[in-house]
């Protein structure tokens, strides 16, 4: 076991796009063994865009910050965490965690399936996906589903669970051409566009001239605003997030339609996937013969080492990842 641990604590709030001066690294013994707990000496963190709205206030400063981990319990207070079992928790943001049972899950991996997807499609963006798609936009076979951010971690996850479902076209928007390559040619997409080419609404309207049935939407503002749009009468739309307007404290322009929803009778639900974490056990039978027959892949981008994990979630709000941004700080 490592002699020290090191964590990331927040300084600072940041005013509109945060800097990696909002952040200082700090390095400390690693936290004593208690009864009742165990020591987890994490292997992958994720990085999440709702960090970025804990950075305004919810986060307490110089403090440890929280997050989805996977790591290795390496020493045990408690008969129900052994040494050497894998667990998720939400201690991350550090190299080493002090976790009690009830806030760990144990990960007995799939055969073939990579630990790291358990922070992706199998995870809390595998999971917002496939809630998103199944319990709150109940889609159904043959239907057209516009999924926005559909290069990153949510969206790349809904997109081959949306094609697995049965959905009839598949669209997505991303802000690169490579990612909209990415979509077409590697995830299932049937049509994909960069919203930096245009008017998200235009190019939607080219890419689903029948319309859509279902929108998953991870952005918000013109997204929002195209999609209304484009949903024939009946139209659900799942609101998953709104990453356009985490770093603006400005309202956004967009939707300027929304009264259509009542026009066209479309059902419109936010959710939060930590009111639906029953459904896990669901993900996991639905998604498992797909990931072995290769019909659904964790798309990821993990990058390796605790010094990049700031540079790692300050990239993911860039859009530097395609699918779910990782960071690995431990051996497999
Ligand atoms: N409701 C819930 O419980 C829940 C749970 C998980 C996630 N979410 C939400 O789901 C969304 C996706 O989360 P994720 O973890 O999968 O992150 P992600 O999509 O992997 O990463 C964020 C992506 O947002 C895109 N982006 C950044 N600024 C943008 C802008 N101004 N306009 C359009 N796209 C922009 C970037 O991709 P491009 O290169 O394509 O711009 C970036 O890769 C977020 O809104 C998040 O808050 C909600």
């Amino acid at each position: 076991m490592s002699s020290s641990a090191r964590a990331v604590h927040q300084i600072s709030r940041p005013q509109g796009f945060p800097t990696a001066a909002n952040f200082a690294f700090v390095t400390e013994d690693p936290p004593s063994l208690r009864d009742g707990t165990a020591l987890v000496e994490n292997i992958y963190l994720s990085v999440d865009p709702y960090h970025r709205e804990g950075m305004d206030g919810e986060w307490e400063l110089h403090a440890p910050l929280e997050g989805r981990a996977i790591g290795r319990v390496v020493a045990s207070g408690d008969a129900r965490l052994s040494v050497g079992e894998l667990v998720f928790h939400r201690h991350g943001w550090r190299t080493h965690a002090l976790v009690r049972p009830e806030e760990a899950r144990v990960l007995r991996p799939l055969p073939g399936v990579p630990l790291s997807a358990y922070l992706s499609v199998l995870g809390g963006t595998g999971l917002s996906a496939y809630v998103g798609l199944v319990k709150i936009a109940q889609l159904r076979p043959g239907e057209s589903v516009f999924i926005s951010a559909a290069a990153g971690g949510v969206g790349s996850a809904a997109g081959q669970i949306a094609r697995l479902l049965g959905a009839g076209r598949v669209i997505g928007s991303a802000g690169s051409p490579a990612k909209v390559a990415h979509l077409t040619r590697d995830l299932g997409f049937d049509a994909a566009f960069d919203y930096h080419d245009g008017p998200v609404g235009d190019q939607l309207r080219r890419a689903a001239p029948d319309g859509i049935d279902v929108f998953l939407d991870n952005v918000g503002g013109d997204h929002l605003e195209g999609a209304i749009s484009a949903l024939r009468d009946h139209g659900r739309i799942a609101w998953c997030g709104a990453v356009a307007q985490y770093n603006s404290s400005a309202p956004p322009p967009a939707p300027r339609n929304l009264y259509d929803v009542v026009g066209k009778s479309i059902r419109m639900e936010g959710f939060l996937v930590r009111n639906h974490r029953h459904v896990q056990s669901e993900l996991e039978a639905f998604a498992a013969p797909h990931l072995r027959s290769g019909r659904l892949v964790p798309d990821e981008t993990v990058v390796a080492g605790f010094d990049r994990v700031v540079d790692a979630f300050l990239g993911m709000l860039r859009g530097e990842n395609t699918g779910k941004m990782i960071v690995q700080v431990g051996e497999v």
